[in-house]
């Protein structure tokens, strides 16, 4: 039997079509339903890209405003999720607290078997104001602190950092943080996204369908990075440090995180803005020790091994200086993230074909089985 033709990890592989949003490797560029990201950072914030990612057009402001009020009437936890949430053991990881938490919602939510479209979406609405306030909350108890229950008169990044600091923070920092929000938003069909995708073709619900996203989303290689680059950043212990920190890392070949893109290859199209918003809150904040190390890491990287920074390199260190755990990286990527693996949980429904790719077996040849007493 010839081998037939295997792309390993589905590199290069179109698996459907996406009307979503589009990645120009050539150009550096992406755009979300035809808007190019940096655009949409500085022009409009993240409740009008999460409109525009599930309808197809920006909100006017009527429809922003009921968006808005919609999701402000959804944030409350019930009493049920906040005991389980209480349960979770206090050094289990957030990311494994928000997963659990999600699947937890969809046993809560009246609609969750009901799978046509209207009620996707208002599933959809519910889970992108109900994970910040989970994820806030499950950090704050993994720390023996009481949560902060969500404010409806605040806006969703205001209302975030409210939940997790009990207070909100100077504008620079909320535009910091939306451009983020904007930038993690969507990415056309990465592990996590084709995991929802794959999830809704068997028919199934919006919260199995983002519970497995998460799961995804938590590996280094793919979200789990944001958390693995401040790491790597805090274990370097200066700027000048950081040439040699590196060139003994490329001794052992190991990965540097946050740098490669198995889509791009001369520059990830989302590193310039968060730069920029990065390198406004080491301003800010007054400390420029994680923007300095990490420009010679990016030189070097190029120099050495021509391989760029993805959106993770920019978005741990400007997390950081933000003041969330590390740990919370990865989580604050779920929040945003939310509204792309809804976005194409929506287009898999509207044209669902069952995903069962084939696989080329290598194993033994058939043979008969053995009685237990033969057995070696
Ligand atoms: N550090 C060191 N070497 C690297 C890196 C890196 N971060 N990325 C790629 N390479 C090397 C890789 O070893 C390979 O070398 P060789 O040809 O000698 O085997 C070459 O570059 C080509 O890379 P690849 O393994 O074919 O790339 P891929 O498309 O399979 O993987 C990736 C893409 C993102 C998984 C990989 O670049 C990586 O592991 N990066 C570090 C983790 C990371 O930052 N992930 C975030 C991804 S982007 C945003 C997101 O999803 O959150």
């Amino acid at each position: 039997e010839a081998t037939p033709d295997i792309r390993k990890g589905l590199v290069g592989v179109y698996a459907d079509e996406s009307a979503v949003s589009k990645v120009m490797p050539e150009t550096n560029s992406l755009t979300y339903r035809g808007y190019a990201v940096q655009d949409l950072c500085e022009e409009s914030n993240f409740e009008e890209v999460a409109y525009l990612l599930w309808h197809g057009e920006l909100p006017n402001a009527a429809q922003l405003a009921a968006f808005q009020a919609e999701e402000r009437a959804n944030r409350a936890l019930s009493p049920a999720l906040l005991r389980v949430l209480r349960e979770f053991p206090a050094d289990a990881h957030p990311m494994d607290a928000i997963r659990t938490a999600v699947s937890f919602m969809g046993m809560e939510d009246a609609e969750t078997a009901d799978i046509s479209d209207a009620a996707q979406r208002r599933k959809a609405l519910r889970l992108l104001a109900k994970i910040p306030a989970a994820v806030a909350a499950a950090n704050r108890l993994s720390k023996g602190l009481e949560p902060i229950a969500p404010d409806a008169s605040l806006p969703f990044c205001e209302n975030f950092f409210h939940m997790v600091f009990g207070k909100v923070p100077q504008k620079e920092v909320i535009k910091s943080f939306d451009v983020s929000m904007i930038l993690y938003a969507e990415h056309t069909f990465n592990a996590s996204t084709y995991t929802t995708r794959l999830v809704t073709s068997s028919m199934s619900d919006i919260h199995s369908a983002i519970t497995a996203g998460i799961g995804s989303l938590k590996g280094p290689l793919h979200g789990g990075a944001n958390e693995a680059v401040m790491h790597m950043l805090s274990e370097i212990p200066s700027p000048e440090a950081a040439e040699a920190w590196l060139r003994e890392r490329f001794d052992h070949k190991a990965l540097v995180m946050g740098f490669g893109h198995r889509v791009y290859k001369s520059g990830d199209s989302r590193v310039p803005t968060m730069k920029k918003y990065a390198e406004i809150m080491a301003e800010v904040v007054g400390d420029t020790r994680w923007m300095n190390t990490s420009a010679v890491l990016a030189r070097v990287m190029l120099e050495e091994k021509k391989i760029h920074p993805n959106l993770d390199f920019p978005a741990g260190p400007a997390y950081f200086l933000m003041g969330f755990d590390i740990p919370l990286f990865t989580p604050i990527f779920v929040c945003s993230r939310i509204t792309g693996w809804a976005a194409h949980v929506f287009e898999q429904g509207a044209d669902n074909r069952l995903i069962r790719p084939l696989s080329f077996y290598v194993g033994p040849e058939q043979r008969a089985v053995p009685p237990m007493s033969t057995r070696g």
